[in-house]
């Protein structure tokens, strides 16, 4: 669908990897910093904002490098925004992604107690994203970089993860990503899927009518407007367990994609069942016009073709009846791998640490990241399935299984293991560029 609103949002203050979308292919460094020095971390803001690029720049002052930062609630204190302004931010903002473990089903090995360090603890307060074309010219760009933020010795960069996005754009599971976004009004940029109403510029930037008529400004308006929240999980996926399951849970090697494609809603090329209900399709997984034009209800409803379970079903009902209006649960995604593709074939772990850098952009940190994570990931009370979880990501621990919907019989799967591990994250504040600067000319 057209974005023929009169909405207008000012792109030229909204950082530019909040509503466009990622290049492909290229290479990503996450760098996380700590402030000691109040005057050093805004010096940085100050520095960081001459080189984040808006929504309205198709170039970057970094040439082929794109910048992009956040602030963690104990990053945005560290700077010395006064607590009557902090309090108006987002509560599960201020709680911070490790507090809300129980809630986000990150228990067991995926415990806050598990995580990498310093994930998850109030030593994190900026979180810089640089992107590049390929590694070289990503490492090239964080080492002109590097003076100016060692140079600011009130400020350390404390972690590091480099990612990247394949040429094939597949996660390390093997699927295609990156295919479904929400259209958003006034951005400019197209949804992927046709039958979708773009939904209100407020579900994504501060400062504007959300799909409930409410708009969000963290105080002051100046900080607030034109921002938005970003999750970041590092999620560590069993590449050789999620293969030797559909191995030894298939008939053979028809079966074994079969079973993978019921359990993501797509086969691997991104086609997706509902388009392609029998086969794998790779011209249509890779045709950007038609690989995510469909809905559920009409042609699907008990999920015959796309089961009720599966991850994108639950990830986006679209307009399948499931208690809750999934519009109001919509999220921008923007996943890079990190780590060692497994190769081809490889049904043993080889001890590598490989995964998804997972990413949410949006308003509402409660209504669409927790309750998608929670609700819709690791409950399956909403379409009906009981306490059943997403086979790929939830958080499993042997006992959880899938039902496959099938006439005359459905098929079952058991035994479901936890293939993703979360290995931490942070729930962030993305400001806009007005904003950036504002932190950077703060004074006591
Ligand atoms: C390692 C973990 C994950 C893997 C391997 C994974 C994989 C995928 C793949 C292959 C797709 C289909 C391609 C696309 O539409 O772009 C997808 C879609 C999606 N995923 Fe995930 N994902 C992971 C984690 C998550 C998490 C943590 C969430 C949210 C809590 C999430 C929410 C979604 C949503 C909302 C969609 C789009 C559904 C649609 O609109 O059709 N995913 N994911």
């Amino acid at each position: 669908m057209s974005d023929d609103t009169q909405v207008k949002l000012e792109l030229d203050d909204i950082q530019r990897g909040v509503l466009s979308p990622r290049p492909t292919p290229y290479a990503a460094t996450y760098i996380l910093f700590r402030i000691d020095d109040r005057d050093h971390g805004r010096e940085l803001m100050r520095r960081v904002s001459a080189v984040v690029t808006s929504a309205a720049d198709t170039v970057s002052p970094l040439g082929e490098t794109w910048v992009s930062v956040a602030l963690t609630y104990h990053g945005l204190k560290a700077l010395g925004v006064r607590q009557e302004w902090l309090d108006t931010f987002a509560w599960e903002f201020r709680q911070g992604m490790a507090a809300r473990a129980g809630a986000l089903g990150d228990v067991g090995e995926s415990a806050p107690e598990n995580w990498e360090p310093p994930l998850g603890t109030p030593d994190v307060h900026v979180v810089l994203v640089a992107l590049a074309p390929d590694s070289a010219r990503l490492e090239a760009a964080v080492d002109r970089a590097r003076p100016a933020y060692e140079a600011l010795t009130g400020v350390t960069a404390i972690w590091r993860q480099n990612c990247h996005a394949l040429p094939t754009e597949t996660e390390p599971f093997g699927y295609r990503d990156g295919i479904s976004h929400p259209a958003v009004e006034g951005s400019g940029t197209a949804g992927s899927n046709p039958l979708e109403t773009p939904l209100k510029a407020g579900e994504f930037v501060l400062g504007h009518p959300d799909e409930l008529g409410g708009v969000q400004t963290p105080q002051p308006d100046v900080l607030g407007r034109n921002g938005t929240y970003v999750v970041f999980r590092k999620l560590h996926q069993r590449v050789a367990l999620f293969r030797r399951y559909l191995r030894d849970n298939s008939t053979g090697p028809e079966d074994e994609e079969l079973l993978a494609a019921k359990i993501m809603g797509r086969w691997r090329s991104g086609a997706p069942l509902a388009l392609s209900p029998l086969h794998d399709d790779p011209g249509l997984g890779a045709d950007r016009t038609r690989n995510n034009a469909f809905l559920f209800e009409r042609d699907d409803p008990t999920g015959f073709t796309t089961p009720g379970g599966c991850h994108i079903r639950r990830g986006n009902p679209r307009d399948a009846a499931v208690a809750g209006v999934p519009r109001l649960h919509r999220m921008i995604r923007r996943g890079t791998a990190y780590g060692p593709p497994l190769p081809e074939g490889v049904l043993e772990d080889d001890g590598a640490d490989r995964g998804l850098m997972f990413a949410f952009v949006g308003t509402h940190l409660g209504r669409q990241f927790e309750f998608v994570q929670s609700e819709w990931m690791n409950d399956g009370v909403f379409f009906g399935a009981g306490d059943a979880k997403d086979p790929v990501l939830g958080s499993h621990d042997g006992s959880g299984d899938f039902t496959v919907p099938r006439r005359p019989v459905r098929r079952r799967l058991a035994a479901l293991p936890r293939f993703v591990v979360t290995r931490g994250g942070e729930y962030c504040f993305m400001p806009g560029l007005t904003a950036l600067r504002w932190l950077g000319d703060l004074s006591d």
